[in-house]
């Protein structure tokens, strides 16, 4: 995936104009013409996969409370576009389940996963992805770099990233230390510079920074020559690499 065009990657779907994490914001992702999706996973009492990026309900739904301590079922009552807008009242936490059902199979999934809840994420995923037949539409990534190594243990057909904000003079010497074949990096984009990703993009790693939403800082990305960005903004990034090729 290392082309001299980088994906367009929609962070939480489309992020910056739909409620994150909704079927709703990927929706519009895929209508704004984006090439991925970004989505975080936590799991439910009764081990589903729910695409939500706080451990809790609070911030972005009617509900309040810890998702892991309440069935699917009680999840769902709850509203997840409402707080946006009116226009999105309706919008449930999704099911990954769900995600795969709306997204076509040519369209990048990067799945961060939030917590690995002592390793039973990595393989409750992995059953969904084998289940549903979509391991080669995933890039399975994670800050936690013990959750990254132990899945692409498990699978080791599945691709994994690293995300990253810290500082680091090498980031080819930085993935080599996690001892996992890695797809890709996912750093901040103030973390990285052109050098470091044609480094990267040498060492056979793609490069993903997040999250890039400003006009100049996509243009910048596009000039280093990046896999791909990850954006909330995914039509404003269509329309630059419109003007630009
Ligand atoms: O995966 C990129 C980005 O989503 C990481 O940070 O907090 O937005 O999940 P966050
Ligand atoms: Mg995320």
């Amino acid at each position: 995936m290392n082309s001299l065009i980088p994906l367009v990657i929609g962070h939480r779907g489309a992020a910056g104009e739909a409620p994150e994490n909704t079927l709703a914001s990927f929706q519009l992702a895929l209508e704004q013409g984006a090439d991925g999706i970004e989505l975080d996973v936590h799991m439910s009492k009764d081990e589903e996969i729910v695409v939500c990026h706080d451990p809790t309900l609070d911030r972005t739904t009617t509900g309040s409370g810890r998702l892991r301590a309440m069935p699917l079922s009680e999840i769902r009552r709850f509203d997840a576009g409402s707080w946006h807008s009116k226009r999105f009242q309706g919008e449930r936490v999704p099911l990954l389940d769900e995600v795969f059902e709306l997204v076509p199979e040519h369209i990048l999934i990067n799945i961060e996963i939030k917590d690995s809840y002592s390793g039973l994420m990595e393989t409750k995923l992995l059953d969904v992805l084998r289940k549903k037949n979509r391991l080669n539409q995933v890039v399975i990534s994670s800050f936690d770099a013990q959750c990254v190594r132990h899945t692409k243990e498990l699978e080791p057909e599945v691709k994994v990233g690293i995300l990253y904000n810290s500082f680091t003079n090498n980031h080819v010497q930085f993935a080599k230390k996690l001892g996992v074949e890695l797809h890709s990096l996912h750093p901040h984009y103030q973390r990285i510079g052109k050098g470091d990703v044609s480094a990267a993009v040498a060492a056979g790693l793609s490069v993903y920074p997040y999250t890039v939403n400003a006009i100049e800082d996509i243009r910048k990305m596009i000039d280093y020559r990046v896999s791909g960005v990850i954006t909330d903004y995914p039509a404003k990034m269509v329309e630059l690499l419109k003007q630009s090729y």
